[in-house]
Parts: structure tokens; sequence; C-alpha cells
């Protein structure tokens, strides 16, 4: 390779073939990645109502969770309301070109400002008593302003929590007065994520499943490969293996997946792999998979799963599949439909029938009985490790 074509390379692919030797040699070894020892994992885990009100707090209401794509909010105007995370937020793009998040709730009395999904608005107007915001979220229209005396003060705004894009992700903390610094957030996967390109992501299909069970077991069907040949036998027969490469950046992880033709590359020199066919998986800690797939000849497909604990019993997930750079043919189009029905209805009938399932089994069991997280289960460990050090214990 020239120095001049190492210098055009596209940032996904410099990414994975600087990640190419590490699951070339798994498989030359015959290894995948591994935890050092078996985790066990006591079943109240998943249904202690102390706990999870705990994680809702620390990790859902102080920490950065994805909002949105920055597509979603591509235009001056753009707004989006959003609801996931337990508090009514509406996400607007200002004439400044500055993506804002305010509580969703008037000033005035506390109605529900906007009630459409999303759409473009220079003002929202409050359908209570009128008042009216801009979208930057100060009041420029107030029925009989005289009457309020001169004392409204602070309630002639709406109440804003932090937020902020980077990389085609809009980020917020929903909490008023709460603190965003997203360099110390995303560390060192800040450049993967550059990397991966999420400006241009066009979302293609989306969805919201309400899905009874715990929010974490929910999460932890994708961290692991271990349950593709049995659950997932049917409906992903011989398309995935179980060799991985896991590495983590401070509670976010990163899986590298094998190619299928990974067998073949074990022999051959490395410029004649082919980078673009590596799947990688990343977990943005506490709730958002971005799967980003191979780089065929048809177009970038990225999937975005993104888990928001309702209950200790009750979480939704939220489904966004995306074409980067916009659909590139009708084949890439195809490919999208596809990726997402399949994905749809192995979340449905497979990983989320087992996560109700298992939701009424685990309280069943013995208070002293746990259960043994494997070593190949690397993915599911390290998150319930971050999980617990992260509300506190
Ligand atoms: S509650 Fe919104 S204008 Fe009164
Ligand atoms: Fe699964």
């Amino acid at each position: 390779m020239t120095v001049d074509s190492m210098v055009a390379e596209p940032p996904l692919r410099a990414l994975r073939r600087r990640l190419a030797p590490g699951i070339v040699e798994m498989q030359r070894k015959g290894e995948t990645a591994r935890a050092t020892s078996v985790l066990h994992e006591p079943a109240a885990f998943f249904f202690d109502p102390a706990r999870f009100e705990r994680e809702y707090q620390a990790l859902f209401r102080q920490m950065p969770v994805v909002a949105c794509l920055s597509s979603q909010l591509a235009d001056v105007g753009s707004f989006r309301t959003f609801d996931d995370a337990g508090v009514p937020l509406l996400l607007s793009r200002g004439r400044d070109g500055k993506v804002r998040a305010f509580l969703n709730v008037c000033a005035h009395r506390g109605a529900r400002v906007v009630r459409e999904p999303c759409g473009k608005a220079a003002r929202f107007t409050c359908r209570f008593h009128g008042w009216t915001y801009d979208s930057a979220g100060k009041v420029i229209g107030l029925p009989e302003e005289n009457e309020f005396c001169g004392e409204l003060g602070g309630n002639k705004r709406l109440v804003e929590c932090p937020a902020e894009e980077r990389h085609g992700l809009v980020f917020v903390v929903p909490t008023p007065g709460g603190a965003l610094d997203l360099d110390a957030h995303l560390g060192e996967l800040d450049g993967d994520l550059a990397a991966i390109g999420l400006e241009s992501a066009e979302v293609i299909h989306a969805d919201l499943l309400s899905v009874t069970g715990n929010w974490k077991y929910g999460a932890d069907t994708f961290f692991e490969t271990y349950h593709l040949n049995s659950l997932h036998y049917e409906t992903f027969k011989g398309l995935f293996s179980p060799t991985c490469v896991f590495d983590t950046f401070g509670p976010h992880h990163r899986f590298t997946f094998a190619p299928q033709m990974l067998p073949e590359w074990v022999n051959m020199p490395p410029e004649q792999w082919q980078v673009d066919l590596i799947p990688l998986q990343y977990f943005l800690f506490p709730n958002t998979i971005i799967s980003v797939g191979t780089t065929g000849k048809t177009g970038l497909t990225v999937n975005i799963h993104q888990i928001f604990p309702q209950a200790p019993d009750h979480f939704t997930s939220r489904l966004s599949f995306c074409a980067v750079g916009g659909v590139q043919s009708a084949d890439h189009r195809a490919e999208i439909d596809r990726a997402y029905q399949t994905a749809r209805q192995a979340l449905v009938n497979e990983d989320y029938s087992v996560t109700g399932e298992s939701h009424v089994g685990l309280p069943a069991l013995p208070q002293d009985m746990t259960l043994p997280i494997g070593q190949q289960e690397i993915g599911v460990q390290n998150f319930h490790n971050n999980v617990r050090r992260l509300t506190g214990e």
C-alpha cells in the first residue's frame, strides 16, 4: 500500500484495518474473547425494585443518553419530543443551528407544550393558555401578561437540560442543571464514533417495542454470541461465527465480529483481507447498541437499538435502522428492509420472548441461588460490573 492510498482511505475502513489482525489472530488460535472467571450473579439483580430505582436515577437521569440522530433534527426549526428516559423532553434546533433540550413542560402551569412527535416550527404554543416559546425556549407571546404584575422572572422560558451533538448523535442529560461532559463520557470511543459517520445516517425503519422483563436482561441479549447457535439457530443459521474480539472503553465496549470468510484470511496476506466486511458492534453505556454492518457492494447499514427502563419488569426498545450516506441503490434498500424484518422478528419472538419468561422465572428461584455468567459471556459480565460500579456498589 502506498502512502497516498493510506491517506485517502475512508476512516471506517482504516479503523477496520486496524482491528483486522486481532480477529484473524483469534481465528488462527481457535479462540474467542473470554473473561478471566465466571460471574455468579444473584437473580435479584434483575428484579430488585430498590436496585432498579438506583439504576434509573444514576444511569438514566445523570448520564448522557442518546436521544436521537442529528439527521432526525436536520434543519433549523426541526423539533422532536423525547419521552423514553421517563422525563418529557423537547429537542429543538435553534436559529443558531444549536440543538437544545427542554423539559416539555409549560412554565405557566405545567401542561405539555409540544404534543406532536416531530416536525418543524419556529415557535411552540401551549394549548392551555396560549403561552408561546421560540426554538431557544424563550417566551415570545404571553396573553394578558399585565395580570402577572411583572413577577414572572424565571417563568419566562422553558427549563433547559444539557444537550450536545457529537458524530451524528444527539446526547442529553434528562435532568435540568445536570452536567454533560461528552469528552469524559466517550473517552477513546470518540474516534470510533467519528469513523462510523452517523452524521449522514438516514433512518429507514424505526420502531418502539414495549417489552416485559428487566432492561438489563434485554440489553444482555446483545452482549454475548453464546445464544446464537441455540435461540437464533433457525433465524441466523450459519450467518454468524462465535469468534469475536472484545474491547472496553470505560463503561462502553466494542465487539469485532468474524467476517464470513475469516477462516480463509488466516492464510492470506493482510492486503487481501476485505476489511470492509468486518461487522462491528458498539455499546454506548448505559443503553445504546450500534451495530455497524459490512460495507458491501450495496452501502453501509447501521442498526441502533436502545433500551429504556420503565419499571423493574418493563422496558421499551427503540430500533433505528439507518443507511449511512443515504440509500445507495435499490439493493441497499432491500438489504436494510431484510435486516430490519429479520432483526425485529428475532427480537420479538426470540430475545425478548426469553426476557419476558425469565422475569416470571427468576423471582421463583431460591434466594441464595446465583446465575452463572460464563467466560464467553464477557460482554454480559462487563456490563453487569459497570452497572454495579456506576450505581455506587
Ligand atoms: S399551562 Fe401552558 S399556558 Fe398555561
Ligand atoms: Fe439475540
